[in-house]
C-alpha cells in the first residue's frame, strides 16, 4: 500500500457504510431489472444473471461517496449508481464473448454466453445499455432537468467510442502489437477509467444544486487518477491472483497476448504506478476540503479515501 494509505478501509464506520451501500445497490438493481416473465423471459433472466449476485459494485459505491459530498438523497444516488453498474455489467458480458476476450468464467459463474448462448449475450448488452439511460431519465422526478441531462451526457460519453467501447476497440487492435506507454495509458483510461470517472461525477450531480466548479474539477482529478489505477491493478491481479479468488480466469492477458502495464513495465513498476495514482487521487480529495467554497460544513471525504484504498489493495 502507498505511503499515504491510512488503512481507512478499517476506519470506524466504513465497513457499515459499505454494507449499507451494497445492500442499497442490490435493492435498486432488482427494482430496475425486468422480471423473468413474458415472451422474452429468457432474455430477462439472462439480464438478471449478468447483473445480480456478483461483482464488487465499486462504481455505485463511488457514486454514493461522491453524492454524499453534495448532500444527495441516497435513493437518487442509488439510481445513478445502478445506471453505471448496468453499463459496466453489459461491458463485461460483451468483453467475455468469443469475438472479444473469449472468457468462460465471470464473477465466479459461467459467462453469459456460456449459460445462455451468444445471441442472448449480445442482446443482454443491447438491453442493459438502454435500461441504464431509462433509469437516469426517471431521476427527472427528483432532480433539476439540467442535472439529469448532464448525467445522460456523462454516461453516454463514458460508454461510447470516446469511452469504454472506444477503449475496447483499441484493446482488440493492440493484441500482439508493440504498444507505447502513452497508447497503453489512453487505452486504459478509455476502456475502464472513463466509466469509473463517470460514476464519480454522476454522484456530484446527484444534489439539488449545480455543483461548484472547484468541486467538479477536484473530483475529475480524483476520478481520473483512480480510474487509471483501477485498470493497472486489474492488469496486476491478472498475473498475481488465482482464478478462484478473481472469479474470472487468471493469466488471460498473457495467454491472449494483450499489452498491459505488467507486460510493458513489469510487476514492480506497475505496483508503484498504482500507488502513485492512489496518492494523486488523495491529493485531489485534499483540495475538495480546501478549495471548494463550502457554505455550510466541510464535507467528509472519508468514504472516498477508503474507496481509493480499496481500489489499490483489492484482492479480486
Ligand atoms: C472488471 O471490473 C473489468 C474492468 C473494467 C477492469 P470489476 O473488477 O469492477 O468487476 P466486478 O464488477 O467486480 O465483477
Ligand atoms: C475490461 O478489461 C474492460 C471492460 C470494458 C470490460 P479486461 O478485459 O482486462 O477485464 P477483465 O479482466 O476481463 O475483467
Ligand atoms: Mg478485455
Ligand atoms: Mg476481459
Ligand atoms: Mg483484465
Amino acid at each position: 500500500m502507498s505511503a499515504k494509505a491510512q488503512n481507512t478501509q478499517t476506519a470506524p464506520g466504513f465497513n457499515d457504510w459499505m454494507a449499507s451501500g451494497l445492500a442499497r445497490t442490490e435493492v435498486m438493481l432488482k427494482q430496475i431489472l425486468p422480471s423473468s416473465v413474458g415472451p422474452q423471459a429468457q432474455l430477462h433472466e439472462a439480464m438478471r444473471y449478468a447483473v445480480l449476485e456478483g461483482g464488487k459494485r465499486i462504481r455505485p459505491l463511488l457514486t454514493y461517496a461522491a453524492a454524499e459530498l453534495v448532500g444527495a438523497d441516497p435513493q437518487v444516488a442509488a439510481r445513478a449508481g445502478a445506471a453505471v453498474e448496468l453499463i459496466h455489467a453489459y461491458s463485461l458480458v460483451h468483453d467475455d464473448l468469443p469475438c472479444m476476450d473469449n472468457d468462460v468464467l465471470r464473477r465466479g459463474k459461467p459467462t453469459v454466453h456460456i449459460a445462455y448462448g451468444e445471441a442472448n449475450a449480445m442482446l443482454v448488452g443491447d438491453s442493459l445499455q438502454p435500461l441504464a439511460f431509462a433509469a437516469i431519465a426517471q431521476l427527472n422526478d427528483s432532480l433539476p432537468s439540467e442535472s439529469v441531462v448532464n448525467m445522460v451526457a456523462l454516461l453516454a460519453q463514458a460508454s461510447g467510442s470516446e469511452g469504454m467501447a472506444g477503449g475496447q476497440a483499441i484493446d482488440l487492435s493492440m493484441v500482439g502489437q508493440k504498444i507505447t506507454r502513452p497508447q497503453l495509458e489512453q487505452m486504459h483510461r478509455l476502456k475502464t477509467g472513463a466509466l469509473l470517472r463517470c460514476a464519480i461525477l454522476m454522484g456530484v450531480w446527484c444534489g439539488q444544486k449545480t455543483p461548484d466548479a472547484h468541486l467538479i474539477n477536484a473530483m475529475d482529478g480524483y476520478s481520473r487518477a483512480l480510474g487509471l489505477a483501477f485498470q493497472v491493478v486489474d492488469d496486476i491481479l491478472d498475473v498475481s491472483a488465482d482464478t478462484a479468488t478473481l472469479g474470472k480466469t487468471a493469466g488471460k492477458d498473457e495467454q491472449a497476448n494483450k499489452p498491459t502495464y505488467v507486460s510493458l513495465l513489469g510487476l514492480d513498476v506497475a505496483r508503484k504506478l498504482a500507488n502513485d495514482l492512489h496518492d494523486q487521487a488523495l491529493d485531489y480529495l485534499a483540495s475538495v476540503e480546501t478549495d471548494v467554497n463550502w457554505i455550510e460544513t466541510r464535507p467528509d471525504t472519508q468514504a472516498l479515501r477508503a474507496l481509493a484504498d480499496v481500489v489499490i489493495s483489492r484482492r479480486s
